[in-house]
């Protein structure tokens, strides 16, 4: 595994930012939606809210950030630039932002035309990304970095996850809007989503990134080599015991039982490394780490309950401590080092070229902010509290807790906020250090 990244593969600005910007905005929708709907958004699955819910969350959050991070991640750690970046990026962009609209507003409205749209545009859109990586993939598959094919197993996987979990998704949609029966798949589109999209996409990144920004030991080898692989292949062992008919429930159990195993597996090595990292006090995004490990490992209890329970509660639990706890902290974290690093960055290149002479160098240097400068860690970690807060709140309401269904909502708007005063501030002081050094330019000849 390699310990190193390559900034200079850094894709401009306009490449990650859109799709991080989606992540406060579609969470303050979803916090506003959750304050409407109050309690009856929790009380079961397969109403409009709820499902609404879901997909603002999956697509609008957690989808957005995953792209947008996987184009840069490919890019620096795995010398995989994606080609025509721009118009790929864009493009998706928009499809996934009006698609996501569109599908909660089909859920909400209970509205054949927007589940029709929605499907044309998500479809669309994921067409366009899946098509560019994997080409990506394929053509650069000899000059990928020596010490990233580990992480490429779990990307790849994720990216096969994602084609099944939208092909499932799309024709579910299409057949709610045209009143068509749904097909039986809706497990298969969860499982494919939560455990194969999103969870094996975040193992790829702990295995490159938290050695690199936490500073923690390397994952045993074994795990990172094989971890994955095994995970792929118990996902496709459900499944095909899922679509056969006659074959004992107890089989498909047991291989629950293992992808929870090697989930919590994970999470608990995970949890051991941040642990025993080299850096003694733990910044934001190593709280945000251990919020999503640590709601990993309640997660199998809750499978437990689901499974021998049987009850409706734990179903709900289980999926809004994957989405919000897990899934959700780890993104949110994640933007606490990627957006920074990316402004402070591209700061630099704006005005230090290669081969410049290095006194004129040192005179920019000395009028760009640092980057840990562009978000504070008190208001980071005030924003981590408010994130906890409303992961528990929505654990609470999914169990069919009145009052945490009321509080839910407003708590996802204070924490959404938080994040987007977070972010808006590093923009602004990104915007100010571009035009500190626009002045520094006008006052010293020299440089220009
Ligand atoms: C093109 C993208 C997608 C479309 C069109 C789509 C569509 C749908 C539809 C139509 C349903 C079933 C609604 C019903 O039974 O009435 C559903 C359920 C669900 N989808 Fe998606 N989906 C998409 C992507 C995703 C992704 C990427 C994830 C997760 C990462 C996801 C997670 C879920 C979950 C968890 C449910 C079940 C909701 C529940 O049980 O409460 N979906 N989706």
């Amino acid at each position: 595994m390699q310990r190193a990244l390559d900034f200079d593969k850094t894709p401009a600005l306009g490449v990650p930012l859109p799709f991080f910007l989606n992540v406060p905005l579609f969470a303050l929708l979803a916090g506003l939606l959750a304050t409407w709907a109050g309690p009856q958004a929790f009380a079961s699955r397969w109403n409009g809210a709820a499902l609404a819910l879901t997909h603002l969350w999956t697509l609008g959050i957690l989808g957005s950030a995953m792209l947008g991070a996987l184009l840069q991640i490919l890019a620096v750690a795995c010398n995989v630039p994606v080609g025509a970046i721009r118009a790929v990026s864009g493009l998706t962009h928009v499809l996934l932002t009006t698609g996501t609209l569109l599908l909660a507003a089909g859920f909400l409205g209970w509205w054949p035309a927007a589940w029709i749209s929605a499907t044309v545009l998500l479809g669309l859109a994921f067409a366009v990304y899946l098509a560019a990586v994997s080409l990506a993939l394929w053509q650069r598959r000899h000059q990928v970095y020596r010490g990233a094919r580990e992480i490429l197993v779990p990307v790849r996987g994720a990216l096969i996850a994602l084609a099944c979990t939208v092909l499932i998704g799309l024709t579910l949609a299409w057949s709610l809007g045209l009143g068509w029966p749904l097909p039986d798949w809706i497990d298969t589109h969860v499982l494919w989503g939560l455990a194969g999209w999103g969870g094996l996409l975040l193992m790829g990144m702990s295995f490159q990134l938290l050695p690199i920004f936490q500073v923690t030991e390397l994952y045993p080898k074994p795990l990172s080599r094989w971890l994955p692989l095994l995970i792929a292949g118990l996902m496709l062992a459900w499944t095909a015991l899922d679509a056969s008919a006659g074959m004992p429930r107890l089989m498909r159990e047991t291989v629950e039982l293992l992808l929870v195993g090697a989930y919590t597996l994970w999470a608990g090595v995970t949890l051991r490394l941040l642990w025993t990292r080299k850096r003694p006090t733990p910044e934001t995004t190593t709280l945000f780490w251990y919020a999503g490990m640590f709601a990993l490992l309640a997660c199998a209890p809750l499978w437990i309950w689901m499974t021998h329970g049987p009850s409706p509660q734990a179903g709900r639990m289980l999926g809004v401590v994957l989405i919000t706890g897990v899934l959700g902290s780890v993104v949110n974290g994640m933007l606490y080092k990627i957006v920074p690093f990316l402004l402070w960055k591209h700061a630099q290149d704006a005005v230090i070229v290669p081969d410049q002479d290095p006194g004129q160098a040192r005179i920019y240097l000395k009028v760009l902010p640092k980057m840990a400068t562009y978000i504070g860690e008190r208001a980071a970690r005030l924003q981590w509290g408010a994130h906890v807060a409303m992961m528990l709140c929505w654990t609470l309401a999914a169990a069919g807790w009145p009052p945490a269904g009321l509080l839910a909502g407003p708590l996802l708007i204070v924490s959404a906020t938080g994040l987007a005063w977070n972010i808006g501030w590093a923009l602004r002081r990104y915007r100010k250090a571009l035009q500190a050094m626009a002045m520094l330019r006008d006052s010293h000849p020299e440089l220009r």
